[in-house]
């Protein structure tokens, strides 16, 4: 996820390159990085490869279209974002390529990134890992996994740090999450530590995909 730097290096990117989606972006007043629009926090970023263009809609709604992109994620909810219940609908086309639909968020101390994956295209991002467990949610069954990352993009920049996961088995768009579930399973089953609340987000991802979504969060609690 994006720093400072690498915010100002994919705008810089993007400004020199008239084709890139946030230049496009820029024009409307949505530019990479974090905010409020409606009530809501969002976060939006790209590593300045491809073309994405994400528009802010009411309430927690975001509607986006990416094409030929390296990485990209973005996504409304709330920051901070604690434990709450969620609710979310929408669509989501992935054209059979690589993205994800899921509950996406950080913490800090420990730094952690974590994913409640809801749906993905054709890569699992579970491929390799070790299953921690299992929960049940809204009428589904999430596997546990926990992965690390080494030297990468984090919100405070360039770091090593670890990822949570929960991988829907059954795919879906549309439905509620118990996100303190999540938190709380992760830490009985698998002994993952959350930190200091950051954003959460309802978000969507693309890997060297393209793609196109119009999701909307709200909370429930
Ligand atoms: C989500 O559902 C609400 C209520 O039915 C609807 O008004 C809204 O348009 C939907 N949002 C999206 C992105 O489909």
């Amino acid at each position: 996820m994006v720093s400072f730097t690498t915010l100002v290096t994919a705008v810089a990117a993007a400004v020199s390159t008239v084709t890139a989606s946030p230049l496009e972006a820029l024009k409307r007043g949505i530019q990479p990085g974090t905010g409020y629009h409606d009530g809501y926090f969002y976060s939006y970023w790209t590593d300045g490869r491809g073309w994405v263009d994400f528009n802010n809609g009411p309430r927690g709604s975001y509607s986006v279209s990416w094409s030929n992109v390296n990485n990209w994620v973005g996504g409304k909810g709330w920051n901070p974002g604690p434990p709450r219940r969620i609710a979310y609908n929408g669509t989501w086309n992935n054209y059979n390529q690589n993205s994800y639909l899921a509950l996406y968020g950080w913490t800090t101390n420990p730094l952690v990134e974590y994913y409640i994956v809801e749906a993905f295209g054709t890569w699992n991002p579970s491929t390799g890992a070790s299953r921690l467990g299992t929960i049940e949610d809204d009428g589904g069954i999430y596997d546990i996994y926990r992965t690390r990352r080494v030297n990468q993009p984090s919100i405070i920049g360039t770091a090593t740090f670890d990822q949570y996961w929960s991988v829907r088995r059954q795919k879906r768009v549309g439905g509620n999450i118990d996100t303190g579930k999540h938190f709380n399973e992760w830490r009985r089953q698998g002994n993952l530590q959350l930190g200091q609340w950051n954003y959460m987000v309802m978000a969507t991802e693309g890997y060297q995909s393209s793609g196109s979504a119009n999701i909307e969060v709200r909370s429930l609690d």
